[in-house]
């Protein structure tokens, strides 16, 4: 049962104010205007410290696929927290539900990723991917092949091996050198990069931009490309159908692995369990989080190939590479039933179904003279605003549309991200068609407040 407290937002408020140092925000503003507290959730909903309702637009950070107030979720963590509430996974140790959840995963990915490694989210399993990259090829002989290729608008999280593999400058500003040799493509972002082509000449200018990348950097120095199936934080960049069917084989051709990053993609949200069932490409090595626990308790983890795991087991070779918290006993115990709604109610197939009508929706905003492109796959969705359509130049920073744009659309009740690039749509899972209305007509309205 929902907990019924009354709050006192000013103390609240001054607190936050006072000591609270809030990620991906401008702090300056935060402290001046204070946040945005809430105290419960329930489905797609939210609700304040003053009681006002919003429908989580983003479901949390795009992670809590099943909705909010699962009790069967409180209950499973409860259980093994009696029970047991931690052991790790170094030294050959283990607990049950990170073991079932590690066979329950082989089962979900496509064979042969079949082992799995456990993290607390999504740039630690990042982390964990590329060291298993590299490590593979310096246990194969090939210590040279480090390199790793990554895209512009990627988003792999903020810890400085996934940071330098993230392409969104933002990120990179002020935060001294970045970890050397990375090398970032064109992000396959037809609307400003593949102007006036078909997306066949559209993946072959990528292609090519790929081979000419590992002709000049050297195949024997690359160890691996991670990218997101479909970019999320950088834009939501949903690649043309048949462009991972084109580069995923250059890479093969060259010996150079593919990661993944499921952080966004896996668990449901682009309408199949995992966003590389929609390209039809099986990586090398998966990353994953977010909607692994929909957010209930942090959990994150990379799966990696039979082969990958072959040369891993080396019989002399310590593996020296894991965290305190890798393969939680409480995370795991989480996860395993937030999976099991997952598939009994059929989240994939709502995000599917549900994603296709809000996009629906969404691309009447094109209509606006400062509405340049709207996209999506599944739940996850983005509108993007142009100060001039034929120019698709971008709004004036100064004009701060992104902030402009969150007020609005938290006026109508309804929590996106907004910036000035777009608006961000990531509901979750279980939403419903008076809900997608909702945001749908939220987010029109805040752009003819702010923009019209
Ligand atoms: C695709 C992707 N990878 C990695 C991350 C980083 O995850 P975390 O913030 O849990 O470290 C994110 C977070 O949004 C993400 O979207």
């Amino acid at each position: 049962m929902a907990m019924t407290q009354t709050w006192n937002t000013a103390e609240l408020v001054a607190q936050d104010q006072a000591h609270l140092l809030h990620p991906v925000s401008n702090l300056h503003q935060v402290r001046r205007d204070g946040p945005l507290v809430f105290t419960r959730g329930e489905d797609v909903f939210l609700w304040d410290t003053e009681g006002k309702r919003y429908i989580d637009g983003f479901a949390g950070l795009w992670n809590v696929n099943v909705g909010h107030g699962r009790a069967e979720l409180a209950r499973a963590a409860a259980a093994q927290m009696e029970e047991l509430a931690f052991v790790p996974t170094f030294f050959g140790l283990a607990a049950p539900p990170t073991i079932e959840l590690a066979a329950r995963l082989a089962e979900i990915f496509p064979d042969p990723i079949n082992h799995f490694q456990f993290t607390s989210g999504g740039a630690e399993s990042n982390e964990t991917a590329l060291k298993i990259a590299r490590y593979f090829w310096w246990l194969r002989g090939e210590p040279e092949k480090t390199k790793i290729l990554s895209r512009r608008m990627g988003y792999h999280g903020i810890a400085m091996g996934a940071l330098a593999a993230t392409g969104i400058p933002a990120y990179h500003e002020g935060f001294g050198p970045q970890v050397p040799g990375f090398v970032h493509l064109t992000p396959p972002y037809a609307y400003r990069h593949g102007e006036g082509m078909t997306d066949e000449q559209f993946i072959a200018k990528l292609v090519a931009e790929l081979e000419e990348t590992i002709a000049r950097e050297g195949a024997n120095t690359i160890a691996a490309m991670i990218a997101e199936p479909v970019q999320g934080a950088g834009g939501v960049v949903v690649p043309p159908d048949g462009y991972w069917r084109a580069i995923a084989p250059v890479l093969k051709a060259h010996n150079i692995l593919l990661i993944f990053d499921e952080v966004i993609t896996g668990f449901g949200r682009t309408g199949t369990m995992l966003g590389m069932e929609q390209y039809g490409v099986t990586p090398d090595i998966a990353s994953f989080a977010k909607g692994i626990t929909s957010g209930y308790v942090p959990l994150g983890g990379v799966g990696v190939s039979d082969d990958l795991f072959e040369t891993l087991s080396a019989p002399d070779r310590m593996f020296m590479h894991g965290f305190t918290y890798s393969g939680h006993p409480v995370a795991c115990a989480v996860a395993l039933p937030n999976i099991r709604i997952i598939e009994e109610e059929g989240l994939p197939a709502n995000a599917a179904e549900g994603g296709a009508y809000l996009l629906g929706e969404l691309e009447k905003l094109r209509e606006r003279p400062y509405v340049g492109n709207v996209r999506g796959k599944g739940l996850m969705l983005l509108v993007e605003p142009v100060a001039d359509k034929a120019s698709k130049a971008k709004p004036d920073a100064a004009l701060n549309v992104g902030g402009r744009l969150t007020k609005a659309t938290r006026e109508r009740g309804v929590i996106v991200r907004c910036t000035n690039d777009g608006i961000a749509i990531a509901p979750p899972l279980t939403i419903r068609r008076p809900e997608l209305d909702a945001i749908a007509a939220a987010v029109g309205e805040a752009l003819d407040e702010v923009l019209g």
